[in-house]
């Protein structure tokens, strides 16, 4: 009865200082993501957070990223010189480049207004100081007469660029980015600028907009409707161009951590920000029944473990997204819960690593952390509810199971190697 009081008053410890010493959700780091301890310590930040952030390395993304301004009339005197030092300011530290061993990033630089002019390909920038000479030369760019705003032509050029300059590397598999600034917005013909951002977003083409100097707030409903989801920044945001300089670099960072696409990416809405937190968390469900270790050791060959559920939030968000996805009706799946050799809670982590049990319990009805068995699964209890459930890890419940494996972002060596081709760690 003592140890257990004991216990209990350590794992209350544990979550708090892990709570206090966590960056909060949402911002991006710079650093490894703190790698599970081998035996489940009780100091683990993933013990009570919803997932893995996402890294954001700025010297190794690799993306293939087009920038597109607006140089009509809209955008007004100086406008095009300030898009200009945002974005040298923004990519600083990428390393920029055409080739080479470790990750780079490939840069084209399009204007439009009327017409579409591409002031470099994605084949031209051999580094950062060639593409600022560029970007630092951009108020040349402008139309000061030129009022019309043709931005599927500028996407249509994007896209063009994409498809007809792939990388000299049949191996290079980078995330493709658009990262675009309008004031204003017209409609040419029956050319409509949401038709093609649809297709470039069903072949997985991540879209930035900023909404620049928009006094009429043309653009503004336009731009929300060609984003990916979330990604609409707007340039008069109440705390100014400090504020864009953040929104884009966490872009950025979001573009660089993907899924497989067979996966669902762990990406939860902060609705204090009216934004989105994307993590390292890839998901998907098996309907083959098997029991918990051999689940487990299933989700190891695809270089993931069973998943972790350890905030309510996280906890409805694989119901909805995974769980319940079409045709995969999941009432039950084994989960990375799991006692330790010293018998403990814990829940697997990557690369053969366990984190301990958090804050957050989820026992259904009769079940507690005393239950007998050594591995747990959930269930679905109700229409709405769902509990733990404690098991045997082997010879009971042949039941569904649900692994997550780790996104491919900017951090080396924790890519895919069958998705992510380029990754020097696959070598
Ligand atoms: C892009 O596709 C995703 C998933 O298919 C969808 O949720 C999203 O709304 C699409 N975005 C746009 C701008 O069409
Ligand atoms: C982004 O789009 C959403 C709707 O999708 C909208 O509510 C929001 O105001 C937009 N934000 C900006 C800065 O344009
Ligand atoms: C869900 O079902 C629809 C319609 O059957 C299909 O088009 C879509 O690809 C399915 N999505 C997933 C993620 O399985």
């Amino acid at each position: 009865m003592l140890k257990i009081a004991l216990l209990i008053l350590l794992i209350v410890c544990a979550s708090s200082l892990a709570q206090s010493t966590y960056p909060p959700k949402g911002t991006t780091t710079t650093t490894t993501p703190g790698a599970p301890v081998t035996t489940g310590g009780p100091t683990n930040p993933l013990s009570n957070s919803d997932g893995t952030p996402c890294n954001c390395n700025t010297a190794t993304m690799w993306l293939d990223l087009i920038l597109i301004a607006d140089r009509s009339k809209s955008i007004g005197v100086g406008g095009l010189g300030s898009i200009g030092t945002q974005l040298a300011t923004n990519l600083y530290g990428i390393n920029i480049a055409q080739s080479g061993s470790n990750y780079y990033t490939r840069v084209g630089l399009i204007v439009f207004s009327s017409d579409v002019q591409v002031i470099g390909n994605l084949n031209k920038y051999n580094s950062y100081n060639d593409l600022t000479n560029d970007l630092l030369n951009l108020e040349s760019y402008h139309k000061a007469d030129d009022n019309v705003v043709d931005i599927y032509a500028a996407l249509k050029s994007a896209q063009d660029m994409f498809q007809t300059q792939a990388a000299n590397n049949a191996n290079r598999n980078a995330r493709q980015v658009v990262l675009l600034f309008a004031s204003s917005y017209n409609q040419i013909g029956g050319n409509n600028p949401v038709v093609i951002a649809n297709q470039m977003n069903n072949s997985n083409i991540f879209i930035i907009t900023v909404d620049y100097n928009d006094a009429q707030g043309a653009a503004t409903q336009l731009l929300s409707q060609i984003s990916t989801p979330f990604m609409n920044f707007s340039s008069s945001d109440s705390n100014g161009l400090t504020n864009t300089f953040t929104e884009i670099n966490s872009a950025l960072c979001y573009s660089n951590c993907v899924c497989p696409a067979s996966m669902t990416q762990l990406i939860t809405y902060n609705s204090n920000t009216g934004r989105q937190t994307y993590f390292a968390d890839c998901y998907i469900a098996y309907l083959s029944g098997s029991f918990a270790t051999f689940a487990e050791r299933a989700c190891e060959e695809i270089h993931g473990t069973l998943i972790a559920l350890q905030t309510g939030s996280k906890t409805n968000f694989v119901i909805n997204s995974v769980a319940n996805k079409n045709n995969t009706k999941l009432t039950r799946f084994h989960t990375g819960l799991h006692r330790d050799v010293s018998k403990n809670w814990v829940w697997y982590g990557y690369q053969n690593t366990n984190f301990p049990l958090g804050a957050f319990a989820n026992w259904a009805p009769g079940f507690s952390s005393s239950s007998a068995g050594d591995c747990a699964y959930i269930e679905k209890l109700s229409s709405t509810t769902w509990g733990w459930a404690t098991e045997n890890c082997i010879g009971q419940n042949p039941y569904q199971y649900v692994c997550q494996v780790r996104a491919c972002d900017s951090t080396y060596g924790t890519c895919d190697c069958n998705t992510w081709k380029n990754d020097p760690s696959c070598s």
